[in-house]
Order: C-alpha cells, then structure tokens, then sequence
C-alpha cells in the first residue's frame, strides 16, 4: 500500500490495496491517520459492489443510517444512492442542487457522522467532481478577530432553514414542519477529538440561526464566513474515476457537490456514514 499527498494543505491517495480482501491492523490505522493528517482520502482502483463498499468504510467505524430512506442501495440499506436520475415523492425529477454548496453532513442530528465516504459507480465524461476543503487550515488563516468572533458560537440546527424553505426540496421541508421546531444545537468551531485542532463546521441550509442572529442574518452571516474562510490552497476538487473511494474527515472538512456536468449523462455515486460522537 502506498499513500501519497495531493496538496499541501488537503488531500492523500492510496494505491497498491484492495479493500474487498482483509487487510492488516497498521494498514487500517495507516488508512485512518492519513485521513486525519489529510483531511479527504482517495483510495484508487477498487471493485464494490454495495455491501464490498460498507465492509471497506466499517474499517473505519461504525457505519449509520442516511436520513434520507428515499434512495438506498438495493439490499444494502446503509449505503445510499447519489444520482442526477432520482425523483421525489411525486415523481418528479429530484431538486439536484442541494449538495451543491460548502456543508457537512447530518448537523440536525446529535451525533453527526465523523466520515462522509463516497465511491463512483458511473460518471459523467466530465465534470460532478466533489470538492472538500480543510476547516481547520481555514479557521487557523481567519484574521485574529473573526478567530474570536466565532469562537464560542453556537448554530442551532434542523432539517432546512426557515429562511431557505421556499426554495427548498419540498419533501424536506415538509419533513422539517413534522419536527415540531426542534433544533439541535452544536458549535459553529468544533475540536477534533483526535488531533484537538480546531476547525469551522455548519451546514448552511441546515442552520436556523447562529447565536444571537435571526434566520435571515445567519444566512447572510455564514455566506460571509465561507467566502472569507475557504480558500483554493485549503481545498480539493476530486475529479472522479470510476473505482475511487473518497473519504472526508468531516470534524475537519465542508464539502460540496459539482453539478457542473451534462444531465443527459449519468452521475451515480455510493454514499455511506461513519457515526461520530458529539461535536465539541
Ligand atoms: C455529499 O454531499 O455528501 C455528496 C457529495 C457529492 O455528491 O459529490
């Protein structure tokens, strides 16, 4: 096995391994640290059926459910189907673009996963990469003021902000209305349990308000922040080959959807969670 960075700030790649057959304790601890160290991890060249691909990302935790029943893998109920060909409840096409901005995954939940993984079944011919950034190398490069500004700050958390409800997937919204108001609140500057650094985590259409601002301001608040904080050298824009699996650190990482491909084509991707604990 051989792990190689990709940029400075963010990314490594392994090669020369193949995850359906059993690997070894320092293997699976090399995996997890070079995914610490580096924030998103690509392993190249792998052959998964759905259940190959969850027994690959359990080497990495406790796998948990996508909140999202709607699109699971047949017969493989935690790995979940990304695909520019789904439809809603109606069965209208699928509002696409809701991965389409800087997040992180599941911050209406307490416990929100620890690693998002994905891996490529079709692709476009081009473009549908997905693009992470290191939260940590952004926080550490905030002007000193802004550092303690945010420092402390809580967002409240639910399926959709009210603020973005009209333009919204219409089943979320509806599902955030059965949630009777509730909001789960984390840190907008969480500690990484593993390394301590420090790094800026939200999900924007999923934050109703950030201390001490209305829905309104928060949206405007925390479009300001990303446009200050993610920086080109902090991110990775991972151009897809069919066989990668990614996988991103989200206690340090935001990531974001490309849609920037021919819809005609087909961009289906394997998605599965790794639980975390709770955010600090
Ligand atoms: C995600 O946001 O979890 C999926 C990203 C992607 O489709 O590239």
């Amino acid at each position: 096995m051989q792990i190689s960075k990709l940029k400075d700030h963010i990314g490594a790649e392994v090669t020369g391994i193949d995850l359906r057959q059993p690997i070894s304790e320092a293997d699976r601890q090399a995996l997890y640290d070079a995914l610490v160290d580096n924030v998103a991890l690509v392993i190249r060249d792998q052959k998964f059926e759905a259940a190959d691909f969850q027994t690959a990302a359990e080497l990495f935790g406790e796998v948990m459910e996508d909140q999202n029943r709607m699109y699971l893998a047949p017969g493989v109920p935690m790995v979940s189907v990304l695909s520019n060909r789904h439809t809603d409840s109606k069965g209208k096409p699928a509002k696409l673009a809701k991965n389409a901005s800087w997040h992180t995954d599941h911050t209406n939940q307490d416990l929100p996963p620890k690693i998002t993984s994905l891996y490529a079944v079709e692709l476009p011919d081009q473009g549908g990469g997905t693009a992470v950034c290191n939260m940590r190398a952004a926080y550490d490069a905030l002007p000193a003021d802004m550092r303690e500004r945010i420092t402390g700050m809580k967002t409240e958390n639910t399926l959709i902000s009210s603020a973005r409800a009209a333009t919204g997937n219409p089943d979320v919204v509806k599902a955030r209305a059965a949630l009777n108001g509730k909001l789960v609140v984390h840190p907008l500057v969480r500690t990484h349990p593993d390394s301590g650094s420090k790094a800026i985590w939200f999900h924007q259409n999923k934050t109703e308000t950030v201390t001490g601002m209305d829905p309104v301001e928060t949206q405007t608040f925390l479009t300001e922040l990303l446009e200050t904080a993610i920086r080109p050298e902090f991110s990775y824009l991972h151009e897809w080959c069919l066989g990668d699996m990614l996988l991103i650190d989200n206690r340090s990482a935001m990531h974001k959807a490309g849609f920037d491909f021919d819809y005609s084509q087909h961009r289906k991707l394997f998605r599965i969670l790794v639980r975390g604990d709770r955010p600090v």
